[in-house]
């Protein structure tokens, strides 16, 4: 069995590209895995808290000298980083707002990118003092802009700060490979949207069956 964590994050439900991706990915993968179990967290929906002073302080403080009140505010924390300790499959769908996350997503990192929990830090490392807790899992994009060339060598190259983000913190969550599904010029609605939408959704059924079709996750050669 696999497990399977859906995040979604579009402000937007019913005429959203990017949660309508996840249907395909979703619908797919249970043609072929039944019996896989899937948890969902729609961010819009329930959004998590952003960080505060307070909570900073709680999640700082070692888990033996909390609070009643600290072990409360951090008690959304533990919740979501439960639903990504138990996932085999993280599948993120995420519009581009103003070249990156929505803050809901940002909050949602936020909240379960954790010292002691997702990460620990040790200053005997050196330069590089934080390492995952968390490994083993997969990370699916699936992803929507009204523009265009985010790509290497596009006209929008390096004003993509979305899915490079996503790939730094991806390791945080866990993740050691990451698949991107990407619809393009959804703000021109020409035949290039129109293109790109099918191409897209045809993707996004392809990766659910190559991945489903897997006994192990993590296999390096699928990723991009
Ligand atoms: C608040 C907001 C900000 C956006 N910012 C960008 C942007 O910076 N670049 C871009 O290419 N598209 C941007 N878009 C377009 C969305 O990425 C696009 O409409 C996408 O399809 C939205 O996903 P959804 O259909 O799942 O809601 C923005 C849309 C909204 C609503």
């Amino acid at each position: 069995m696999r497990n399977i964590l859906r995040i979604d994050t579009s402000a937007q439900q019913e005429r959203s590209l990017t949660r309508a991706l996840g249907d395909i990915f979703e619908d797919r993968w249970q043609s072929l895995r039944p019996e896989d179990p899937w948890q969902r967290h729609d961010l819009a929906l329930d959004p998590p808290v952003h960080v505060g002073s307070a909570w900073i302080a709680a999640a700082f403080t070692p888990e033996d000298r909390r609070s009643a009140d600290q072990q409360d505010l951090l008690s959304a924390s533990d919740r979501m980083i439960g639903e990504l300790a138990a996932a085999d499959l993280i599948v993120i769908t995420v519009p581009m707002y103003n070249y990156g996350p929505p803050s809901t997503l940002k909050a949602w990192i936020d909240n379960v990118v954790r010292k002691d929990r997702t990460f620990s830090f040790d200053l005997t490392r050196g330069d590089w003092p934080l390492e995952p807790v968390l490994s083993g899992k997969e990370l699916v994009v699936l992803t929507a802009c009204g523009e265009f060339g985010f790509g290497p060598g596009g006209p929008r190259d390096g004003m993509d700060h979305l899915l490079p983000h996503l790939d730094t913190v991806r390791h945080y969550l866990g993740a050691e490979t990451m698949h991107v599904v990407r619809i393009e010029y959804q703000e021109f609605g020409d035949d290039r949207h129109r293109t790109s939408l099918k191409a897209a959704r045809d993707e996004a059924g392809a990766l659910a069956g190559r991945l489903a079709a897997r006994t192990r996750p993590s296999l390096q050669g699928e990723a991009r």
